[in-house]
This record gives C-alpha cells, structure tokens and sequence, in this order.
C-alpha cells in the first residue's frame, strides 16, 4: 500500500508539472482525485489493511492527497500568470505611434465663391431663389424676348428634352417665373446649374453655372443698376475696383451692357491676367425689357427693373486665379483641399 501510495505520488506530481494548460491540467486532477480517480480507487484498497495500522495509513494518504492538491493549485496560478501575460502583451498599444488624422472635407471654391456672392446681395436685402433646370422652352427662351426663329438661340447651344422642353441654358428663366408671381416689389438673385452642348475645354464645360439678379420696382433707372453692380464689384474684388459699362445686346433687356471690372492684379496697369488691358469682363446686364415685363403680367408704364447674369466658374476662376475650368470638375483632392 505504502509503495503504491509513492508510485502514485511520483506520477500525479510528474503529470502535474508537464501539463501545458488549464484543460490538462483538470484532466490529471480527475484522474488523481475524482470518484474513480487513483487516490480514491487506493482508499478502497483500506479494507484489507490491518484495523491498528489503518490511521497512520490514512494519514499517509491525507498527506499525499494535500500535497496533490497543493500542487495543483500552484500548477494553476502558474498557467493562469502565463495566460494573462500572453493576452497583455498582444493588447500592448504603443502610445508614442503618431495619431490618425481625420480627414475634413472643403468647400468646393464654387461653394466659396457663391457663399460670397449671395452674401454680398442679401446683405443689400435680396432674396435668393431657385428655379427647375428641366425647363420650358417658353421660359428659357420665348417669355425673354427670344422667339422660335431668333438668332440668339443659336448662341446658346441647347440641349432638347423634346420640342417644350430643354435644359436651360441660362438661369435668366428664373426672372420669368418670378415676376409671374405677381408679388412687387422684387429684389432677388437665383443661383444655379445651367447646360449648353460645348465642348469641354479650358474655359468651357456643358454644365456650368450662373447667379442671375432681377430688381422690380417703381422708378428704378439705370443708375440704380450701375450703383448696385459698381458696389457688388468692390465688395468682391476689392474697395479700388472700378466698373466699365460697355453697350451690348441681350433681347431681354434694353439697353444692355456687358460689365468689366478694373483688374485686382494689376490695378489696371495690364498684366498677364487681364491680357495686358486692365480690364476684366464679368457679367452681362441691362435694364429688363418693357415686352419681358409685359409678358410676364407687370405694367412697363408704371414699373422697370434691371437684370444681370453672372457666370459662377468665372468668379471663382478669377478670385482663386485657377487658369483651367476643368480643375472645378474633376475634384482632385489635391487641387480641392488648397481651399
Ligand atoms: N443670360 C445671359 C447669358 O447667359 C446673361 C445675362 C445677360 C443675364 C444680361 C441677364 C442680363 O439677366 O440682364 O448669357
């Protein structure tokens, strides 16, 4: 019984120190200690022992089993240490590694650019407005004085939805639908997308945009256009911008003028950037035409007004001097995050 006793021992003890995990070890626990475990399977063995030698032989075992135990449990804190050591140092974070950034987006310099413009009219109390970009033939075209057989539709290349419609190609509609309205006084400017099928070049693209502007009201003369267009040009480009009104003709509005603005560069010296003029031309404008009034159910005798149309890209081209249209469309990071 004795050497048995020591056999077992010997082996518990080897099994113990060689088991690699957890698992393993609370196998050789079973094994040792559980109901049909060794130890036990021993105890049963105590019938046959002489009754007077039966306590010091039951100590024996007690001994063993405790140093067993004992074993196991030191076994277990060992294998336990190891596992946490193992898992810290795979959630190990390097704090000196350099943090990433994230990435803010930015305002596209046609957002900028119109941001700028809206802000300078609603600050002289105009309102902003907006209007289809499907629209009717009838109010990209005939209600602004430009019939089916009149020349200047062949200016602005359209692309046809069908004989009604066509996406407009100027946001001069816009005026249309306003006025007919009926509500006067009107001071409003209308930003959006407009479509002409050009090819795509430097200074051109299908799809661009313009800012329209129409005032509406008793007694408003030419003078309150060039007042209203010379302050919007010094509020843009600068306190020493000049305005130069040249005479030109849009069928929606007589007399018409095309504008352009002394060049912020140069000061009107000439350079490269005004090709050496001084002169920068910017928008077209005029005072609206009594039959565009007319048509569109206001009385020419007792009201007038003024219109203007600005090309988006172009401002923004010239306030950032981007010498190539085609940088606004092809939203290159590189070239959209200098803003
Ligand atoms: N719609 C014109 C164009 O696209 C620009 C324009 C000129 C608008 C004169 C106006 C204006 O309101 O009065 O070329």
């Amino acid at each position: 019984m004795k050497e048995k006793l020591a056999k077992i021992r010997e082996e518990v003890l080897g099994q113990i120190e060689a088991s690699q995990s957890l698992e393993k070890l609370n196998e050789v626990r079973v094994s040792a200690l559980g109901k049909k475990g060794a130890l036990t399977e021993l105890l049963k063995g105590m019938k046959d022992v002489l009754p007077a030698d039966r306590p010091k032989v039951g100590q024996m075992v007690n001994e063993v089993r405790a140093e067993i135990e004992k074993a196991l449990e030191g076994e277990k804190e060992k294998l336990e240490a190891a596992l946490r050591e193992a898992r810290l140092a795979s959630e190990v974070i390097d704090v000196t590694l350099p943090a990433k950034k994230n990435k803010t987006g930015h305002r596209h310099p046609n957002t900028i650019a119109l941001e700028e413009v809206e802000r300078i009219f609603v600050g002289m109390g105009y309102e902003v407005v907006e209007g289809p970009e499907v629209e009717k033939d009838y109010y990209n075209f005939e209600a602004l004085n430009i019939p089916k057989d009149h020349p200047a539709r062949d200016e602005q290349d359209t692309f046809y939805i069908n004989d009604e419609i066509v996406l407009r190609t100027q946001t001069s509609p816009v005026q249309v639908r306003t006025m007919e309205q009926g509500k006067l006084p009107i001071r409003m400017i209308a930003p959006g997308r407009v479509f002409r099928s050009d090819e795509v070049d430097a200074t051109h693209s299908p799809s661009f945009h313009q800012i329209e502007g129409l005032v509406i009201d008793k007694h408003i003369t030419f003078a309150d256009l060039k007042g209203t267009l010379a302050q919007f040009a010094k509020e843009l480009f600068g306190e020493d911008t000049k305005v130069k009104f040249r005479p030109h003709h849009f069928p929606f509005t007589e007399p018409s003028a095309e504008v352009d603005v002394s060049c912020f560069k140069c000061g009107g010296k000439g350079c490269r950037f005004c090709k050496g003029s001084g002169w920068i031309e910017i928008l077209g404008c005029g005072m609206v035409h009594p039959r565009v009034l007319s048509m569109s159910g206001i009385d020419p005798e007792e009201y007038s007004g003024f219109a203007f149309g600005v090309g988006l890209e172009r401002i923004a081209l010239l306030k950032y001097e981007i010498d190539d249209m085609r940088l606004l469309y092809e939203n290159d990071e590189r070239f959209l995050k200098q803003f």
